[in-house]
């Protein structure tokens, strides 16, 4: 089994539920404090040993190239006042031997035909899929990193998964599946947004996905389901027929920062975490809750 080289950065989205923060642009830019999501998506998947970023972008989704991209005015400018240290961090967005590659979904029809847009790109290699709006803090280790140790360990697809409130279990993919260790479970069927009385279970596949290049073939067979879209979780339903598909509980704090209260909760986190503003942040904090 080939390497983990490859990651797939779904950006098309409409990112409705952020308007009109996300009229003009993506909702993977907006940032937790000062970085905007997809960065932190693609240092994860830098960290995890991935060197090709390949992101499926939208329309109005110029800022995501932009972001990666070289600055020359922008450099100029901090290079003559002196601000080196900016100058570091517009500099090193990515290291240098990490290549992006953008491709056009000219219609949004769905994760799982993002994700196929990828395939003349990832070819015939197992490859990792990131949401960017689910921003994972787990420290050293980041989740991408350890779900590449079990794949590396199991040589097959692993799919990052989390117990959700059993309310929630209709924003999410859901699985039905058998324990084998500590975190790790074996995938026995997966449905979309399942309704509550209809869920297998609370385990949530959540933004990670390390995916074999199978996948592909069986997306290009999958019909449209969920919100009338090309799902993801239907492609996967038809992998783990074939082949055995693993589910992982990371280790790790996830943020659902496609919703604007999850965004609020890594903003805060976040923050108070920032080397430049935690003092501050805190008295802040400190001072308000007394108030309210
Ligand atoms: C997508 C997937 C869903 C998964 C979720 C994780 O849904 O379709 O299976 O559980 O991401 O965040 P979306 O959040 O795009 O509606």
């Amino acid at each position: 089994m080939k390497a983990i080289r490859k990651a797939v950065f779904p950006v098309a989205g409409l990112g409705t539920r952020f308007l009109p923060a996300t009229k003009a642009n993506p909702k993977e830019m907006l940032p937790i404090v000062d970085k905007p999501l997809i960065q932190f998506a693609a240092e994860e998947a830098v960290a995890a040993g991935i060197d090709v970023l390949i992101f499926i972008i939208g329309r109005n989704k110029n800022s995501i190239p932009d972001h990666f991209d070289k600055a020359f005015e922008l450099e100029t400018k901090l290079e003559e006042g002196k601000k080196q240290e900016m100058l570091g961090i517009v500099r090193n967005i990515l290291p240098s031997h990490v290549d992006c590659v953008y491709i056009r979904q000219a219609e949004a029809l769905g994760l799982g035909h993002a994700v196929l847009c990828a395939q003349s790109v990832v070819g015939d290699e197992p490859f990792a899929v990131l949401l960017a709006d689910d921003l994972i803090d787990a420290g050293e280790r980041t989740c991408l990193n350890q779900m590449v140790d079990i794949h590396n360990h199991h040589h097959c697809s692993v799919l990052g998964i989390e117990r959700v409130e059993p309310e929630t279990v209709n924003r999410y993919g859901i699985i039905d599946s058998s324990a084998m260790a500590e975190r790790l479970t074996k995938v026995n069927a997966i449905v979309e947004k399942p309704a509550i009385d209809k869920a297998p279970s609370n385990l949530a596949v959540v933004g990670r996905y390390i995916l074999t290049p199978r996948i592909f073939k069986l997306l290009e067979q999958t019909e449209r389901g969920a919100g009338n879209e090309i799902q993801l979780t239907d492609g996967i339903a038809k992998l783990l027929k074939e082949e055995t598909v693993l589910g992982y509980e990371f280790e790790g704090k996830r943020f659902d920062c496609g919703s604007k209260l999850g965004y609020l909760h890594a903003t805060v986190e976040f923050a108070l975490k920032h080397t430049e503003l935690r003092k501050d942040f805190e008295n802040y904090l400190r001072d308000l809750t007394e108030k309210i």
